[in-house]
């Protein structure tokens, strides 16, 4: 198939999420490999946000692919019910390498959103418990719990939401009215106005609160000082399941295996998905404390996926593992953190159109404003129409690529970069934003 093929047969024939169909124009890409893809006309582009922030270890990893094409030949399915060696031996890595000391067990899924669907449902079982907190300006996800779960303005669907999912005010200081002297005050703050919703609700009709760990989609926002510990502590003292989401923040993308385990906390249930095998294949999975595992000893879990397990996720995930390893993407993380934030912090500089930029380890967000002073974001371009949108064609014009949300575009490229091509990355980057200052 040509490119005219391909672009008019997916349009005519198949749905794209998140965008009205008809006047939506999808890249037709060709090949990928390490940071970069190609469309049809032979552009390459940088994948400035490791496409949804899942492809860590970049396209085309042999070990991966051979993975996958082994397990494919071996054994490339097995009903959930049953086992078979690479369910065990990722289990194994997961609690024993890389999981906070405190977790016992590993639910595996097939993404994101049914990881965290599956948390309410065992949240909800291990406490008897109904209400589900999380926080406004979150993302966890599209299926119907997890979308309830979603604290987005915009995130209203065709059905009616489900009652007990009970939203707090985020710490998100750049946008907040008030402001702070230091972090711990702001922490202080916030964490006061949780507890004070918690008491409100009814501590004692609280089975959950999910919490990204570093808010991904959103804007990548990170907590004051302190902020998570509180929570973690507010957690216990009402005897609340502390929900971490590591699906986008987890996997090396903040310099730890998880983000929470930088912030010194043990949350007693991590969501997991994309960075666990880079999106080789569909993976995501739960994983749980020794008391809410105890639990399960004695109760069955009342649902199931035909795909829990799935053998080919499962394989290119023990190899997308043990890939992070032997290239030490840790200290690639670790040690390209301090270049990173200073090529954000650079773009600020020379950009009147930034209003802020977030970052922790490689994973950042630019925010777009009309006014540095008042913080009004980007909405619209000069021209009246929508701005992000805008902002990510004419990215596309300079070879990147990126997605975002409200006025803010991501910034989170695959694990593997280099110094040099971080240095690309910028350099294009400080040219392509001009297009936001020329919008003010
Ligand atoms: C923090 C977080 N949780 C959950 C999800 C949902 O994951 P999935 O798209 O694999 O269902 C996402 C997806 O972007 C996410 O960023």
């Amino acid at each position: 198939m040509n490119r005219e093929e391909i672009f008019n047969d997916s349009k005519k024939y198949t749905v794209f999420t998140w965008v009205a169909q008809e006047k939506f124009k999808p890249l037709v890409i060709e090949k990928a490999e390490g940071i970069y893809m190609w469309d049809y006309d032979g552009i390459r582009y940088m994948d400035l946000s490791s496409q949804l922030v899942n492809v860590n270890i970049g396209f085309n990893n042999e070990n991966i692919i051979k993975a996958i094409q082994e397990q494919a030949a071996a054994l490339p399915y097995i009903a959930p019910k049953h086992t078979y060696d690479k369910r065990a031996e990722l289990g194994k890595i997961i609690i024993e390498e890389i999981a906070p000391p405190n977790m016992e067990k590993v639910l595996f899924t097939l993404g994101g959103a049914d990881a965290n669907e599956y948390a309410i449902r065992l949240a909800k079982a291990f406490t008897g418990k109904d209400k589900v907190f999380s926080k406004y300006e979150s993302y966890h996800g599209s299926t119907y719990g997890a979308a309830n779960l979603t604290g987005e303005a915009e995130r209203s669907s065709p059905f009616p939401t489900i009652s007990g999912f009970i939203k707090f005010q985020p710490p998100h200081l750049y946008t907040y009215d008030i402001q702070f002297s230091t972090e711990e005050e702001a922490t202080k703050h916030f964490l006061s106005r949780l507890e004070y919703q918690i008491i409100m609700e009814g501590s004692d009709s609280i089975a959950a609160l999910f919490i990204e760990s570093v808010t991904g989609s959103n804007g990548t926002y990170l907590y004051p000082k302190g902020y998570l510990k509180g929570v973690r502590k507010l957690c216990d003292k009402y005897e609340i399941v502390m929900v971490c989401d590591e699906v986008m923040a987890g996997f090396l993308r903040c310099g730890e295996w998880f983000a929470c385990q930088a912030e010194g906390i043990e949350p007693d249930i991590i969501t997991f998905a994309k960075g666990v095998n880079s999106g080789y294949a569909p993976l995501g999975g739960v994983i749980i404390n020794k008391k809410i595992a105890d639990y399960f000893d004695v109760h069955a879990l009342p649902s199931g996926l035909t795909y829990n397990s799935h053998a080919l996720g499962v394989a290119a995930a023990i190899a997308c593992i043990r890939e992070y390893q032997r290239l030490d993407i840790k200290t690639n993380v670790q040690t390209l953190a301090g270049k990173f934030a200073q090529g954000m912090e650079k773009l600020k500089e020379k950009h009147l159109a930034i209003g802020d930029v977030r970052y922790i380890g490689l994973f950042g967000a630019i925010e777009f404003v009309t006014d540095r002073e008042k913080h009004t974001s980007m909405l619209k371009g000069k021209d009246g129409k929508p701005f992000l949108s805008q902002m990510i064609a004419n990215l596309y014009k300079f070879g990147l690529a990126t997605f975002g949300h409200g006025a803010t575009i991501m910034i989170a490229p695959p694990l593997i970069i280099t110094e040099v091509q971080l240095e690309e990355m910028f350099g294009a980057l400080e040219e392509a934003l001009t297009f936001a200052d020329e919008q003010l």
